[in-house]
């Protein structure tokens, strides 16, 4: 039995336009996803992922794939969860020349599922890390960050970024753009994150900025702007100047949401943040629902956004400096 684990993140910079080929900053986070896995005699796949919950969000399906899952989150999600296993594993099969191994995976979870924490992300470095480990084989994290990758394009019919799957593996805060990842330095932030309770589908916001883009050349601007703003983000995450970090991830938000990928329950939650004297706040991720980060040393924003209608969940992240690792 090999059991690996890998954080979440949130993007301080970036998303969407990072699929365009500008740079993005995404930073991990202290909430993991745990993989435990084990070889077995045949070429099968059994997945065991009852306990994927944060307060109020709970999946849960039982042993055996022909099984309908009980659940009280949308099909689509559980059917992108097994998804993410099913492609992790055809990596590891590739990687370790063992193209009939079979595993007994289980899944745990600390990271909302597809709420903008980069969960997929997670259980799919976790998923690969220790499943090649189980078969006696150790891959650098960079390996196991680009096999991570194309899993994910896999099941994201070809739209994914590098952002997410490096950041888990590697940890810390990092910057991509295009092919090009590499680590950078950050200061501690007082991170801060709020959660709606729901979650966006990926691939139908990315597709919608996309023909947003195609049809208006000022949202080209905009996702080029979104550029500019992690050029200067990055700068002021060197200088560790909070303030400014805060303008920036406020612009940012505010050009997310020109590109249609704000929710209600999104916005409510960075106003509310802003309100309580957050130094700037924004959603994380693909967006349509799931979750904001705000930078607050303060208590006030946990606070105010404990009090938000729609804000289901709040809490402090840690930067975690630790990427994927065995347990
Ligand atoms: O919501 P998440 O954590 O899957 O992040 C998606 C980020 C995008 O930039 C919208 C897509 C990507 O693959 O980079």
């Amino acid at each position: 039995m090999t059991v690996s684990s890998a954080p979440g993140k949130v993007y301080l910079f970036g998303e969407h336009a990072v699929v365009y080929g500008e740079p993005a900053v995404p930073c991990a986070i202290e909430r993991r996803a745990t993989v435990t896995v084990e070889s077995r005699d045949d070429d099968r796949l059994r997945v065991d992922a009852e306990d994927l919950s944060l307060d109020g969000f709970t999946i849960e399906y039982g042993r055996g794939t022909d099984e309908t899952p009980d659940v009280d989150v949308s099909e689509s999600l559980i059917r992108a969860a097994t998804g993410y296993i099913d492609a992790s594993v055809e990596q590891v099969r590739e990687a370790t020349d063992s193209p009939n191994a079979g595993f007994d995976i289980t899944v745990e979870s600390d990271i909302p599922l597809g709420a903008g924490l980069g969960s997929s992300a997670a259980v799919t470095v976790a998923a690969i890390d220790a499943a090649t480990r189980e078969l006696g084989v150790s891959l650098p994290s960079d390996e196991i960050a680009d096999r991570a990758y194309r899993a994910e394009l896999e099941v994201q019919d070809g739209e994914a970024s590098r952002a997410d799957t490096f950041c888990s593996a590697t940890g810390g805060a990092v910057r991509v753009e295009g092919d090009d990842c590499r680590a950078i330095e950050a200061p501690d932030l007082p991170i801060v994150v709020g959660f709606d309770g729901g979650a966006g589908d990926t691939g139908k916001l990315v597709a919608g900025v996309r023909t947003l883009r195609e049809e208006y050349e000022f949202a080209a601007d905009t996702v080029e702007s979104i550029g500019d703003i992690v050029r200067q983000g990055e700068r002021a995450l060197a200088e560790g100047d909070i303030d400014e970090l805060g303008k920036l991830m406020n612009f940012n938000h505010g050009l997310l949401e020109a590109l249609g990928v704000s929710s209600r329950s999104l916005d409510n939650m960075v106003w509310a943040a802003r309100d309580a004297g957050a130094s700037g706040a924004k959603l994380t991720g693909a967006g349509g629902g799931g979750c904001i980060v705000a930078l607050d040393p303060s208590d006030e924003t946990e606070t105010a956004l404990r009090f938000t209608p729609g804000c289901e969940d709040t809490f402090r992240a840690e930067l975690d400096t630790e990427g994927v690792r065995e347990e």
